[in-house]
């Protein structure tokens, strides 16, 4: 190696580097962040863990990214010893986003209300509802049939879901239909479109598990 080729060496070095430097950006806004869209994660039903599994696998021709809960809610069934006995609890929800956190999560306030009498197996039954009014989005509350006239309702029989902002009132007794299915919490009063929103539940082992939430929104 003579010298002349060796100065050539070292001067080349800084101008190797800069034309690397202006060309990295370029070779980085084409490799993608996220990678293509996959169900691997909803297959096993683990919540966080599953979405940090979503690594690129199952390209285009997948299922569409649906909402999957952080933890599922239980309740011992001796928390609800009689009829219109409740609680209240959050349900923790994730949805696929493609940003740099990779999911959006929510927490869904809900009611589970045990109602008077059991079903066909002696268990005694239970309605669990969101408590986003699915009229403009207000938590509501569950009320007794005395503080019904309150919500500008007279014929109140029994207890009910009540909204402080419009004065919707819910009965969870009685059904309504909603795009052909029967669901508890029927609009008996106020300007409310539907029933509030139903969580899935089962009952397994003196336990009461609230396992999803109803589709479409959260109100
Ligand atoms: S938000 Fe509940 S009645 Fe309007």
């Amino acid at each position: 190696m003579n010298r002349r080729f060796f100065l050539k060496l070292i001067l080349s070095v800084p101008v190797l580097g800069a034309l690397a430097l202006f060309i990295s950006p370029f070779v980085r806004f084409l490799r993608p962040t996220v990678g293509p869209i996959t169900q691997t994660g909803l297959k096993t039903g683990k919540g966080l863990q599953d979405f940090e599994t979503w690594n690129g696998k199952g390209g285009l021709f997948t299922p569409p990214d649906m909402p999957e809960r952080e933890s599922d809610v239980s309740f011992d069934l001796s928390e609800f010893p009689s009829p219109w006995s409740f609680k209240t609890f959050t349900f923790g929800q994730k949805s696929r986003e493609y940003s740099f956190k990779q999911f959006q999560s929510i927490r869904i306030p809900g009611f589970v209300v045990r109602l008077p009498g059991t079903d066909e197996g002696g268990m005694p039954k239970f309605i669990a509802v969101s408590r986003i009014c699915p009229h403009m989005g207000c938590v509501f509350n569950f009320i007794d049939k005395e503080k019904a006239v309150e919500y500008n309702y007279h014929q109140a029989e029994n207890n009910l879901f009540a909204c402080p902002c419009h004065l919707s009132v819910f009965d969870p007794l009685r059904d309504q239909n909603v795009d052909g299915e029967r669901k508890l919490g029927k609009v008996v009063s106020g300007p409310a479109p539907r029933p509030p929103r139903s969580f899935e539940k089962t009952i397994e082992n003196g336990k009461l598990i609230i396992t999803a939430v109803e589709a479409g929104g959260i109100s």
